[in-house]
């Protein structure tokens, strides 16, 4: 099966009430964690590139361990720009063989955002790739740029309309209380589902995204502290909360900082247990299972896209 847009996918999850994971891959043991756990639980799946993680394994590292992953699960996967700030690079992916691209323009005023989103849509649409746009601003880190609880902004439900209509987007990050990162929340974890269904009611049958969804398991943070690493107060999004932005009108869940959180606090484990370990594939293959089994949480208790590919 060669690579598939999300449409079809976003079709089924919307009427069946459950999201795609779309989970963020930087080199050949995340993406066999991932992809393995799919394949298991026979569900449909994104895989999605920062800019960062394409500078770091580079495009065509990165398309052929995809290509891979196809060839050996045979499950219908997307490949994804996540975050992509310009027309040049969502271009390049889109020429490279990306058949998925978000065009990140939320930090723009309205128009300019309408303008940006619009130029990346043309383009895409022509060669039969989708768009994610977003409105609205999340807190936390993102390729190096951090913004401050205070100066996130929730999605107005107001502008969503037109932002949709006048791009032609496929698909819509919104911006209800999540963040990126794992220090999600000072307080009690909240987030805005009242915008959420006011977004829903506004723009029936329309593909909804929420970035910035991991959970930060608790055992992982303390995995980390125990064997030498420094995250007190790490605090991510209940999976209760998840799972019902799943059930509504959110169709792709995106989740990096639980794979990150996973592999690190296995290798800090595994090497504080082997100090004599020195061979790269038994820390790394560690990590791989502990990817995989992170996913296949996701699939089943988050998700909801068991199943369902
Ligand atoms: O939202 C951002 C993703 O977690 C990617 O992070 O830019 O460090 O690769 P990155
Ligand atoms: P997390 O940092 O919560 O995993 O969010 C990832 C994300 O939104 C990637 O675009
Ligand atoms: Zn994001």
């Amino acid at each position: 099966m060669p690579l598939v847009t999300t449409t079809e996918m976003f079709k089924k999850a919307y009427e069946g009430g459950y999201a795609i994971g779309a989970f963020n891959v930087n080199n050949m043991e995340i993406v066999q964690g991932i992809t393995e756990a799919a394949k298991e639980e026979n569900a449909p799946l994104i895989l999605q590139v920062s800019a960062g993680a394409r500078k770091y394994a580079k495009h065509t590292y990165l398309m052929k361990l995809v290509e891979a992953a196809i060839k050996e699960t045979d499950l219908p996967i997307a490949l994804h720009l996540d975050h992509g700030d310009s027309f040049e690079i969502c271009k390049a992916c889109i020429d490279g063989g990306f058949t998925s691209v978000m065009i990140d323009g939320s930090h723009l005023p309205f128009e300019e955002n309408i303008k940006l989103t619009k130029q990346v849509v043309d383009y895409a649409h022509d060669r039969g790739v989708v768009v994610e746009g977003e409105l609205g601003r999340l807190a936390g880190v993102e390729d190096d740029v951090n913004v401050s609880e205070e100066d996130a902004v929730y999605t107005n439900p107001d502008e969503v309309e037109e932002f949709v209509e006048r791009t032609g987007v496929d698909s819509l990050a919104i911006a209800i209380g999540t963040s990126h990162g794992a220090f999600k929340f000072k307080g009690e974890p909240k987030l805005r589902f009242d915008i959420l269904e006011e977004i829903q009611r506004r723009l029936p049958g329309f593909p909804i995204v929420l970035h910035g969804a991991s959970s930060v398991p608790q055992q992982y943070v303390e995995m980390i502290n125990k064997y030498g690493g420094n995250m007190p107060g790490a605090k991510g999004v209940p999976e209760d909360m998840l799972r019902k932005a799943a059930s509504m009108a959110v169709c792709k869940i995106n989740i990096d900082s639980d794979l990150r959180l996973a592999m690190t606090a296995t290798v800090r484990k595994f090497m504080a247990e082997n100090p004599e370990a020195f061979d790269p594939r038994q820390y790394l293959g560690a990590a791989r299972e502990a990817i995989k089994e992170i996913v296949r949480h996701k699939i089943i208790n988050v998700l909801g896209c068991n199943n369902k590919a």
